[in-house]
């Protein structure tokens, strides 16, 4: 194994407290690196972890409310529909994601 999560149905990756609150954190898959977004009021939200402009890694961006501002041009994402404020035909692929005991569960679906 290399620490490549390979899986389908709702998996536990992390504790709640591994994430700061308006931070981020990445799991590996098969299709990409998943960012695990957490807001200031601990909910959880998980996106491809790559900027439909040019790949800018979301995981770095800057969490305020419910958004993320890519770290490389400034867009801004929406966490719970992946959607691009102004920029409505891009849109970031968003994956299932729950928190359940202070753990967080995610779906990566079919990779
Ligand atoms: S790569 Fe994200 S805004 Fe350009």
């Amino acid at each position: 194994m290399d620490g490549t999560l390979v899986s389908t149905g709702f998996i536990d990756v992390a504790a709640l407290e591994d994430i700061p609150r308006r931070g981020a954190r990445t799991v590996s898959t098969p299709g990409g690196a998943i960012a695990l977004f957490r807001t200031g009021e601990d909910r959880v939200f998980a996106l491809a972890d790559r900027c439909p402009h040019r790949s800018g890694p979301l995981s770095h961006g800057i969490v305020h409310g419910h958004f993320v501002t890519c770290p490389l041009h400034n867009w801004v994402i929406a966490l719970a529909t992946g959607t691009v404020e102004g920029e409505e035909a891009s849109c970031v692929p968003r994956f299932p994601v729950r928190v359940k005991d202070g753990r967080i569960l995610l779906d990566i679906g079919r990779q």
